[in-house]
């Protein structure tokens, strides 16, 4: 695994993150370093979408990356014909999501996730990447995917979150920080990466997720994990939500 030291060398100009080939290329190193809870959100989210899953379901793995979702799905099911489509709008994350993950129920498409049906999902995974979709564009894409999913599916969404209470909101924030220093980030490394993300990455609290969803017709919404400021949530459909 190629270690992360894109932002280890002081910029003149800090320009807004990318998901291009140089993060691609150390992706698994930054995001393991960077989000505390991923190595046990990933494998997680895999086991209860597996577990949801019968032959001939279809799962979609929106923001896919390198198709670490997908890989952790299809991990946890020995089902032959399940299917999981990973999407992601990167050009170079799709091209090394194709060579690294070559099981045939698998498929990866390059593609804008507001631009693609998901329509007889019965799983949906959105790991971390609503906090990069336009804050305006957040309900009318999980309103499209309630109605466009299986009545009886589940729905997946994990994300940076920020606490409601400013100083509990502060003291997470500072310990994650920590966090990463303690994972071999200098304090160069942690600040310009901060700037960059500043004006892709915007966070909402637990509350909003909570309450967005139910505005977009999820009910029986849980949050199933949480380390600091990272939370990961599972919704379902309200139809079935209400006959349960
Ligand atoms: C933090 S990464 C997600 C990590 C991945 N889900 C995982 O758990 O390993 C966010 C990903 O979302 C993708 N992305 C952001 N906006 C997108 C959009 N509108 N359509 C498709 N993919 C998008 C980025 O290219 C990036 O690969």
């Amino acid at each position: 695994m190629s270690r992360d030291q894109i932002f280890s060398v002081k910029q003149p100009h800090i320009v807004d993150f990318a998901f291009d080939a140089k993060v691609a290329a150390v992706f698994p190193d930054m995001i393991r370093r960077s989000v505390p809870g991923y190595e046990t959100v990933i494998p997680i989210t895999g086991l209860m979408a597996a577990r949801h899953l019968s032959d001939g379901d279809m799962a979609y793995d929106l923001g896919c990356s390198l198709g670490a979702t997908t890989l952790a799905i299809l991990q946890q099911t020995e089902l032959k014909s399940v299917h999981v489509v990973g999407i992601d709008n990167a050009p170079a994350m799709i091209e090394q999501a194709r060579i690294q993950i070559t099981d045939p129920r698998a498929q990866f498409v390059c593609a804008d996730l507001n631009d693609v049906a998901v329509t007889d999902a019965k799983v949906i995974v959105l790991n971390f990447v609503l906090q990069f979709v336009a804050p305006e564009a957040r309900l009318p894409l999980l309103q499209r995917l309630c109605t466009q999913m299986r009545t009886d599916g589940l729905l997946i969404v994990s994300e940076k979150v920020r606490h409601a209470e400013p100083v509990r909101h502060e003291f997470y924030d500072q310990t994650h920080l920590a966090w990463k220093r303690a994972n071999g980030y200098s304090e160069l490394e942690v600040s310009q990466k901060r700037q960059s993300l500043e004006n892709v990455m915007r966070v909402d609290s637990e509350e909003i997720h909570q309450q967005r969803l139910a505005k977009a017709g999820f009910g029986d919404i849980a949050q199933w994990f949480r380390c600091m400021n990272w939370a990961s949530f599972i919704a379902r459909p309200t139809q079935l939500a209400d006959h349960t």
